[in-house]
């Protein structure tokens, strides 16, 4: 072989161990894989192409002139997942813990450059031990950069981070900014100051997974969308979830082949229970309605009182927001607004139509709520859907109660179709509640007040709690029987297609944040 060659090849062979066998070995007794081990998994086969392989830090004190590993703790390049490109890094722990330098945020910054010009998902590994504490300022720099990109690549490729170990320090805020955040139990964990710096600074005695794993955020603070059970199972779920956007903002999302028979579903018509307080599984109504199988639930175990996810109707891409009755009874809150609002802005970002299943008594009263801003956080799902310009359907299932009629995709901000069962009740509120107001000095003089307050109570119901005065004024577009939906939205989702809504040309607008 020429002796050029074989310098080459060695550097390739260096740069392909990383940190070296023993910490590969570290690495696998904790259970996770190496940079490239994942990247093998994630990519279609032979199609990773490799950007950077033997870029070096730049670093001379404490001796870091002396140590160099090539490819300096990250994997980048691109390749294709079942035939789409994409774009990825993934980080090598076993290189200076896979920490941040100034030269790994330089690749990093390369293949979002490219992503953003090329029009493609990028897709982050993280496992890294934060800034480089070796180089100070310049990693935070480095980190900056990065952050920079992540914003200005929002809305135009999706972005999606999977952390495969620690992630510390600024290094959260990357995977912030992108669009899904996928964590693995036992072994990610994400916070901005950990349990030592916690002891010190509030007492608090904590572990990490506690302070800052998988179920830490994906039930309490909703960082993570998805806490999968190992790392090949967060690295299918980056797959699936790619299955559902375009490339960018400028494509439809995507379609798979359909052929349209028979798209009745009676069971829709045994869901709803008698009495209208009893709970139901909203999940129930998404499978019947969605393609069999289809539906990837997002924030599956984080406010619960709202279900949001993909899913494909006769083949396409769409997104769902639906009020859960199961949980909470469907109520809308802080926690609920906010995930509602941040996938509706994603949708809309990328072109995938929504659809709203609505059932819902309202917003959640009381000082919790109040005092934290369930004004300004409820205005987050309103705004997000007023400004949505995909294809929009609603379809009452049940309860349309007070603000929350408006806010979940009413016709009056934006929807294109208002479907309404029959057992709908669309109100400013409940019969009980609202006859106790309007009829309270009638109720309170009468002989038998109770009497009176369900004679008024009757009164207001048989007049509000239905579908048909919404419906003689327009606000819902037709009334169907539920075994009628699938067809109904299969129908009008196509003709809705070619959709063409210009908001106000703006810089942007000012979100209730
Ligand atoms: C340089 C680092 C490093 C870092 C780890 N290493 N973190 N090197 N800079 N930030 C190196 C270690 O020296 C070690 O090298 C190897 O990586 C593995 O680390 P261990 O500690 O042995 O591994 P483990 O026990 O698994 O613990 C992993 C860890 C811990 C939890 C990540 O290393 C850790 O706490 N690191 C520091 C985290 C941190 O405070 N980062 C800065 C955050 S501030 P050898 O040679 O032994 O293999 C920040 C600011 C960004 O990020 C701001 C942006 C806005």
């Amino acid at each position: 072989m020429d002796k050029r060659t074989q310098i080459l090849r060695k550097k390739q062979e260096s740069a392909l161990l990383g940190g070296g066998k023993a910490r590969i070995e570290s690495q696998h007794k904790k259970g996770k894989l190496t940079a490239r081990e994942r990247l093998h998994f994630l990519l279609d086969e032979g199609s990773f192409e490799e950007i950077g392989m033997l870029v070096m830090h730049r670093s001379k004190d404490f001796g870091m002139e002396k140590e160099h590993y090539p490819g300096d703790g990250v994997v980048t390049g691109y390749g294709t997942i079942n035939g789409r490109l994409v774009y990825v890094f993934s980080q090598d722990f076993t290189v200076f813990g896979g920490s941040l330098s100034e030269t790994h945020a330089e690749k990093i910054c390369k293949i979002m450059d490219l992503a953003i010009k090329n029009g493609a998902p990028v897709i982050g590994l993280n496992d890294s031990g934060g800034a480089r504490i070796q180089e100070g300022v310049v990693s935070l720099g480095g980190y900056a950069d990065i952050f920079y990109r992540n914003t200005m690549a929002s809305g135009v490729v999706p972005q999606i981070s999977a952390i495969m170990g620690p992630c510390a320090g600024g290094a959260v805020y990357s995977p912030a900014i992108t669009d899904f955040v996928l964590m693995v139990e036992n072994t990610s964990y994400m916070f901005v100051t950990g349990p030592n710096v916690v002891k010190t600074v509030t007492h608090e005695i904590v572990s990490s997974e506690e302070l800052g794993g998988a179920a830490a955020h994906a039930t309490k603070s909703g960082v993570t969308h998805f806490a999968c059970n190992n790392e090949l199972d967060a690295i299918n779920h980056v797959k699936k979830l790619l299955s559902f956007m375009p490339q960018n903002c400028e494509e439809t999302a995507p379609s798979i082949a359909y052929e349209i028979t028979n798209e009745s579903r009676p069971k829709l018509d045994d869901i709803i229970p008698e009495n209208n307080s009893q709970p139901y599984d909203i999940r129930e109504v998404i499978s019947e309605v969605c393609d069999e199988g289809s539906f990837l639930e997002v924030h599956k175990d984080f406010a619960e009182n709202i279900v949001v996810g993909f899913a494909r109707l006769a083949g396409r891409s769409i997104g769902i927001v639906a009020n859960q009755p199961a949980f909470l009874a469907g109520v809308l809150d802080i926690k609920s607004s906010v995930k509602g609002a941040r996938f509706v802005r994603f949708c809309d970002s990328f072109n995938i139509p929504l659809l709203v299943l609505e059932d819902v008594p309202g917003f959640l009263p009381g000082t919790d709520q109040e005092w934290n801003a369930i004004i300004t956080n409820g205005a987050k799902l309103l705004y997000a859907f007023c400004e949505a310009t995909v294809p929009r359907i609603t379809v009452i299932t049940r309860k349309a109660y007070g603000g929350a009629y408006d806010v979940m995709n009413s016709k009056h901000i934006g929807a294109d179709m208002n479907y309404a069962w029959p057992g709908a009740e669309i109100a400013v509120m409940g019969a009980k509640g609202a006859a106790e107001i309007i009829f309270k000095k009638e109720i309170s003089s009468a002989e038998d007040p109770n009497a009176r307050w369900i004679e008024k109570e009757k009164e207001y119901s048989d007049i509000f709690a239905n579908p048909y005065r919404a419906a003689e004024r327009g606000f819902i577009d037709e009334v169907i029987e539920p075994s009628q939906t699938r067809e109904k939205l299969i129908k009008a989702f196509k003709m809705l297609e070619n959709k063409v809504v210009n908001n106000p040309r703006k810089k942007h607008g000012n979100m209730p944040l």
